[in-house]
Formats: C-alpha cells, sequence, structure tokens
C-alpha cells in the first residue's frame, strides 16, 4: 500500500490551497486534503473549532478512504491541528510536516485578537477579510497570487472562520509534546514569514528528537503557495522513506 499523505490547511483558507501539492504529488502519493469542520464539504463542528475536532475529522476521512497510516502536514493553522493529531490519533501518524507554524499557545493579548476576529466575521462576513488578509506572503508576491489567495478566502463561510479563530485562541501548548514524537519529522519554515517568524518554527523543531529542519528562502507564510516547487520538492524527499 502507498503511504498517504494528509494535508491540513491554514487560516483563513481551505484545502484548496493544497492545489500546487495535489496537482504535483497525487501521481506518487495517496492524498488527502480534508477542510477543517465548517469548510466546503465538511459539517460544522459547533460554534469554535477546536484544533481536536480538525484533527478528528481528518482521521474520520482517513478511515473512509482506508488510510489506516499516513503523514501528516499542516502549515500554520493545519500544524496546531497535526500537532492534536498526534495526541488524539498517534497508532495512525506515520510521520508529520509541520510548515510555517509553532507549538505555543496564544498569549491573552492574541486570544483576544482571535476573539474580537471572530465577533466581526460574525457581524460584518468575510468581506474585509479577503479585501485586507493577514501578510501571508512575502514582499515578492505576485498580484496574481494575491488575487488568488483573496479568492480563496472570499469563499469560506464567515461562520467558519470565526470558529476557526475561536478554536485557536483556545487551543493548548503543544511544546510539551514534542519530546515525545517518536516519527520522522520535517520542519518548514520560510525567510520571508513575519505571520509565524522563522525563530519560533524552528524553536520548535530544537525540541523534536531528529527533525529534518529546512528554511525556504524568498518565501512568506503560506510557503506552499509562494515557493510551490521548494516547497514539494521537500515534501518528495521526506516521503521516499516511507515508500
Ligand atoms: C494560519 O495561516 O493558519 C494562521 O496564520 C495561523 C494563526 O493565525 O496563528
Amino acid at each position: 500500500m502507498r503511504t498517504g499523505l494528509v494535508l491540513l490547511h491554514g487560516f483563513p483558507l481551505d484545502a484548496t490551497m493544497w492545489e500546487p501539492q495535489k496537482s504535483a504529488l497525487s501521481e506518487h502519493l495517496t492524498l488527502l486534503a480534508p477542510n477543517f469542520p465548517g469548510h466546503g464539504e465538511a459539517p460544522r463542528a459547533g460554534d469554535v473549532t477546536t484544533m481536536d475536532a480538525a484533527a478528528d475529522y481528518a482521521a474520520q476521512q482517513m478511515r473512509v478512504s482506508n488510510l489506516e497510516r499516513a503523514v501528516i502536514c499542516g502549515l500554520s493553522m493545519g500544524g496546531y491541528a497535526a500537532l492534536a493529531f498526534w495526541r488524539r490519533h498517534r497508532n495512525m501518524v506515520a510521520g508529520l510536516v509541520l510548515a510555517n507554524t509553532r507549538a505555543g499557545a496564544d498569549d491573552d493579548a492574541g486570544k483576544q485578537r482571535r476573539r474580537d476576529l471572530a465577533q466581526r466575521l460574525r457581524a460584518e462576513g468575510n468581506g474585509f477579510l479577503a479585501e485586507s488578509p493577514p501578510p501571508l506572503f512575502s514582499e515578492k508576491a505576485s498580484p496574481q497570487l494575491w488575487d488568488r489567495a483573496k479568492a480563496i478566502i472570499r469563499a469560506q463561510p464567515a461562520e467558519a472562520l470565526a470558529a476557526d479563530s475561536l478554536g485557536m485562541a483556545d487551543r493548548p501548548d503543544s511544546t510539551p509534546d514534542l519530546a515525545g514524537i517518536t516519527v520522522p519529522v520535517l520542519v518548514i519554515t520560510s525567510s520571508g514569514d513575519t505571520l509565524i517568524p522563522p525563530d519560533a518554527t524552528r524553536e520548535m523543531a530544537g525540541r523534536i528528537s531528529n527533525a529534518k529542519f529546512d528554511v525556504i528562502p524568498d518565501a512568506g507564510h503560506l510557503s506552499n503557495l509562494e515557493a510551490p516547487a521548494e516547497f514539494n520538492r521537500l515534501l518528495s524527499e521526506f516521503m521516499r522513506q516511507f515508500e
């Protein structure tokens, strides 16, 4: 059986952000890109989408696809959920890829910002976020790339984004779990990530024994979209050990 690769998306997006990986890697890998609850086909999981709920939905989708074990790859919010997946379903985890993410929880100010954002999303819809998204890319990103990300943001239900935001605010500190990770791990960051600075991701990698750590140059937060060739190369190389 081919090794599975499960891709968990970032915020404020959905699984369509993985298109450059799906088109390049599906021929060689069994790829699954489940949405977070409330996005696309995935049923809502209440007013707050906890990282546990996102991990459980991904595990359920693996079972539906007869995928017993897979490499769980999460970018940013997807990385928070990948660490929840490790805590809750580790017998299904062959390896982890943690991209542009961090292990720590938010401080009080950060939690409040997420709650304020959720409130605004519920009051106004997601138009303001699609028009003025967070710094998802580096300064070098093309207008076309920004348009693509904005179109994905615009397609998300505001309720789902609000629930994601509240779920991220409530997420626990995953730092204590890092030393106990026993599967192969690839950690990716990018030099132009201003949302989750490379140092935060590097620190997480340093706490995982034998994690492979790579920095993609000249790309911002959504490294899989801004530097797909390099992201796919790192992913393919890492996946080779599971063949
Ligand atoms: C993401 O890309 O998923 C977000 O930047 C994560 C976050 O807001 O912490």
